[in-house]
C-alpha cells in the first residue's frame, strides 16, 4: 500500500493567502528548509493504479497537476482517482469535490450526517448522480471502497467517530456550546491493503484522546495525526484571531494536554503530525518547536510525501 500527502496543511494553507504571520512569510520569502503546504487530503492505493483521496481540499487541482501519480493514464478521459473517503465536512476536505465534475465515475463514502449536508447544498449537484454514486459508512465496521462499478479496489477502511465540531460553516449559535455538533461530525479512519491487512491510521482533526481511540492506535505501525496547533491559544497568540484549538476542535500538539503527551503511553511505530495550521512553528525547520517534535518521535508531513506501508 502507497500513501502520498498531497496537502499537509490546515484549512487556509501555508502560507495563507491573507495571512503574514511568521511561517506564512518565511514560506513566501522561500527560506531554506520551508515549503508550500497545500490543504488537508492524502491519496491512497494498494495496486499503485487505482487510488482514494481521503479528503479533497480546494487546492485538489494543483494537487493532482504536481503529482503524477494522479495524472490521467489511458484514453481520452480518464483518472487513478476511483473515489473519495470524508472525514468531516470542512470546507478544507469538501470544497475540492467541486473540482471532480466532469463526468468521471467516482464513489465518495461519507458519514450519513456528512452526506445530508452535502445533499442540501444543491452545489454539490454538479457531482452528477450518473457518475458519482455517494455512499453512505457505517461506523466501527471494516468494508471494502468500490470504484463506482461496485469493483473492489484492493484498499478497505473502519471509519469511527472522534471527539471534534460540526464544520464551521454548519455551526449554529442557537443549540449551545457545542455549536449543534453531533457523533459522526468528525471521524478517523483505519486504512487497510486487503491483500497483505497492513494499515495506518489517518485522524486529521480531533479534539480529545480517548481511551477508545488510545486502544484502537495501540500497537499501530503508522498514525497520521491532527498537528493543527502548537498551543490551544496559537492564533491569539499570533495575534491572527481569537478562536483557540478547541473551540476549533483540535488538540494541542504540545503540553501536558497535547497530543505528544497523549500518545506516550500508545505504542505506535511512526507517528506524523498532519493538518498543520499556517501559525505552527513546527513548520519552521529551526525552531525549538520542530526540535522537540523530532525528539518525541514524531514527524511533520510535507506535500508530496509518500510513504510505502
Ligand atoms: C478546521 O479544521 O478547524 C476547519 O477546517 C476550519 C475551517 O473550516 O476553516
Ligand atoms: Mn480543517
Amino acid at each position: 500500500m502507497k500513501l502520498l500527502v498531497l496537502g499537509s496543511a490546515a484549512g487556509g494553507g501555508s502560507p495563507q493567502w491573507n495571512c503574514n504571520s511568521e511561517v506564512s512569510k518565511a514560506v513566501r520569502r522561500q527560506d531554506e528548509g520551508t515549503s508550500i503546504r497545500t490543504q488537508s487530503s492524502i491519496a491512497v492505493t494498494s495496486d499503485g493504479e487505482s487510488w482514494f483521496l481521503f479528503n479533497a481540499s480546494p487546492d485538489l487541482g494543483s494537487q493532482i497537476f504536481k503529482n503524477h501519480q494522479m495524472h490521467p493514464k489511458k484514453d481520452l478521459r480518464h483518472s487513478p482517482i476511483k473515489g473519495v473517503v470524508l472525514t468531516n465536512g470542512d470546507v478544507d476536505h469538501v470544497a475540492g469535490l467541486l473540482s471532480l465534475r466532469e463526468r468521471q465515475d467516482l464513489s465518495i463514502y461519507a458519514h450519513p450526517r456528512v452526506h445530508s449536508v452535502l445533499k442540501q447544498n444543491s452545489i454539490f449537484n454538479v457531482l452528477n448522480p450518473d457518475y458519482v454514486d455517494r455512499r453512505d459508512m457505517e461506523m466501527n465496521k471494516e468494508f471494502q471502497l468500490k470504484d463506482k462499478d461496485g469493483k473492489f479496489t484492493g484498499l478497505s477502511i473502519e471509519a469511527f467517530e472522534v471527539s471534534g465540531k460540526i464544520a464551521l460553516w454548519l455551526e449554529d449559535e442557537s443549540k449551545g456550546k457545542n455549536f449543534g455538533t453531533e457523533e459522526g461530525d468528525t471521524i478517523g479512519l483505519k486504512i487497510s491493503s486487503v491483500e497483505d491487512k497492513k494499515s495506518f491510521f489517518y485522524i486529521p482533526a480531533c479534539a480529545k484522546m480517548t481511551d477508545d481511540l488510545r486502544a484502537r492506535l495501540y500497537g499501530s505501525k503508522l498514525v497520521l495525526f491532527d498537528g493543527t496547533l502548537w498551543v490551544n491559544d496559537e492564533m491569539e497568540n499570533s495575534k491572527v484571531g481569537q478562536k483557540t484549538g478547541q473551540r476549533m476542535g483540535h488538540m494541542n500538539n504540545s503540553g501536558p494536554d497535547g497530543s505528544m503527551a497523549a500518545f506516550e503511553d500508545i505504542e505506535v511505530e511512526r507517528k506524523i503530525f498532519i493538518h498543520i495550521n499556517t501559525t505552527n512553528p513546527i513548520l519552521l525547520p529551526n525552531s525549538s518547536e520542530r526540535r522537540e517534535v523530532e525528539n518525541n518521535g514524531w514527524e511533520v508531513s510535507f506535500d508530496g510525501m509518500e510513504i510505502e506501508i
